[in-house]
Order: C-alpha cells, then structure tokens, then sequence
C-alpha cells in the first residue's frame, strides 16, 4: 500500500543528543519530526498533534515511557497510534513494561538505523490501512445519521436507541465486542433504509403490502453496506436481524428464539420503545408506561425476550 502523506513522527526522549540523531534518521526517511523532552510534554504533542508513531525513551522525567504509551493504547483516540519503545540492552524488566503497556515494538539500544527504518515503515503501513478503515466507517455512519435528518419525527433515534441497547449490554455484563456491537449496530440498524423511496418511509396513511415488502428489505441492504468493514463486522448481525421475533415472526430470516442473536434481540426492543415513544408522522408519542404495556402484550404474544424488557425497564422506569 503507497503512504500518500508525510507521516510525522514524534520522537520523545530526555536526552537532546539522542533526539538528534533519531531527527536526522528520520528526516532522512522523508518524515516531518516532532520532539518532547518529557511525559508531560509527549503526552500534550500527542493530543495536539495526532502523530502517525511514536518513538518513545522509557527513562524520561515525569512520566516514564510506560506509562505515556499505557496512555496512548488506552484512550479511544489514540489507541491505533504506533509506539516504539527504546529500551536498553540488557534491562529485561523495561521490555516486559513495554510489551505489558501495550508498545507495538521495542527497540534495543544501541540500535541500527536500518532495523529501526524498517520497522517504522511496517508499522505505519498498519496505520494508515487502519486510518482508512476508520474514515469508511465514518462514511456509514455519516450516511445513517443523514437518513435519521431526512426525516423530522426519528430525529436522533439512533443515538437513543444506541445507548438503551449499551446501556442493557453493560448490564448484563457482555463482552466488549458484544457492546461495541450494539452501540454501532444502534448508530446502523437502519442505514439500508437509503435505499428505500422517501415516499415509502415518509407515508402518512397505510402501507400496502407491496410498500411493506419494500421497507422488509432494509435490514438486508443495510448489512451489504456494512460487510466490507472489518471495524464494524461485529455489529453486521445487529442491522441484519434488529426486526426478529422470538416466535419466528419476523424478518428477513424469520429466525426464532435464541438463534437471533442476543445482541440484536436487545436492539428490537429498545428500538420498539424509542418509537412508540416518540412523535411519529402517524400518531403522537405515547407515555413510557403505555410503551411498556405494549411491549409487554407483545412479549406474551412470543414476539420479545421478557426477561431483557425487565432488563430494560430497570434502566429507564424511574
Ligand atoms: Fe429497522
């Protein structure tokens, strides 16, 4: 893959001879430098300056190598920033502190240009494959909320039914994937329906058979849209399924009890209640206890998992 922009490179070290000479390697590479002489200060370039890797001296005043790179692979902004540690030969425990704070390679030192060249080039391959990834994925979910603003009764539904489906999987304890899941998949769940005619979406009165066989394929579109993202696989069973019912009445597979996913079961019922209580071009908002009721009848009926709406109301009954 061609690196297309300069990358820059941050180099953070105490020492000014040693920042000198990683300056003039690297440069000689073709990379904008950028230096900080302490943690603090490496933390604040970071922040500041988004670098596209890190090269970071695990002895440096104020905070210490490790934890400025524990920093930088913790925070959701940062995370996939390359870090390489410079360590010292023979100092065993500081690369066991690299590996354990989440440095993507250590270097020993003294090092060979040649090795630390190559391995810069590598890492920031990855990067750049990975800032792709995340600006395709900024496009989906800029085209969901673009869907959302067509319409002026599902105004910031996504974002709603995104942190009630969160907010049950916190709850139950389910894995971060499966959370990351349901906040994408709330931000996604619909993001088909741009295939679907607005006269459809927006029709005041009943929709023929043939109008709801057309909204029925939404689910599915939106999956194709989502499939070619690694990032957000994770919540592709999400948008497909998020219109199942347990008995097997739904759509589009007609899946029932635990075969649909838990993740998207939760997504059904809390995308439910954020409609039914709120202003639609078909009826007004109805009260949270007649949603619930409603809700309810339909968990009788064998539609939606009971105990995940006693889940839900624990988080919203006040
Ligand atoms: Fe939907």
């Amino acid at each position: 893959m061609a690196i297309e922009k300069t990358p820059t490179i941050l180099i953070a070290d105490d020492d000014h001879q040693a920042i000198g000479i990683l300056r003039q390697i690297m440069e000689g590479q073709g990379y904008k430098v950028i230096t900080a002489s302490d943690g603090h200060e490496t933390r604040e370039k970071v922040a500041a300056s988004s670098p596209d890797l890190v090269i970071l001296d695990n002895y440096m005043p104020g905070l210490s190598g490790a934890e400025v790179c524990r920093e930088i692979k913790s925070s959701e902004q940062t995370r996939f920033i390359p870090v390489i540690m410079l360590t010292g030969f023979t100092e065993t425990p500081d690369k066991l502190e690299s590996i354990e704070a989440g440095a993507d390679d250590f270097i020993n030192k003294p090092y060979k240009a040649v090795e630390l060249t190559t391995r810069i080039r590598s890492l920031l391959k990855v990067k750049f494959l990975n800032d792709e990834l995340d600006s395709a994925e900024g496009v989906i979910f800029a085209l969901a909320r673009a869907i959302e603003a067509k319409d002026a009764y599902t105004q910031r539904h996504t974002e709603r039914v995104s942190q009630f489906a969160l907010a049950v999987g916190h709850n139950l304890r389910l894995s971060a994937e499966e959370q990351n899941a349901l906040y994408k998949g709330g931000i996604l769940h619909d993001v088909g329906k741009v295939a679907i005619p607005d006269s459809i979406l927006n029709k005041p009165g009943k929709l023929t058979d043939e109008e709801f066989t057309t909204i029925r394929t939404h689910p599915d579109r939106g999956e194709k849209i989502c499939k070619p993202l690694n990032s957000i696989r994770s919540a592709l069973c999400v948008v497909r399924h998020h219109h199942e019912k347990l008995d097997g009445s739904g759509y589009p597979d007609n899946l029932s009890g635990e075969k649909i996913p838990l993740t998207a079961r939760i997504m059904a019922i809390v995308d439910v209640y954020d409609a039914l209580t709120t202003n639609r071009s078909y009826r007004a908002a109805l009260p949270q206890e007649k949603a619930f009721s409603i809700l309810d009848d339909e968990a009788r009926k064998g539609w939606w998992d009971k105990s995940l709406i006693r889940e839900f109301k624990k988080l919203v009954v006040i």
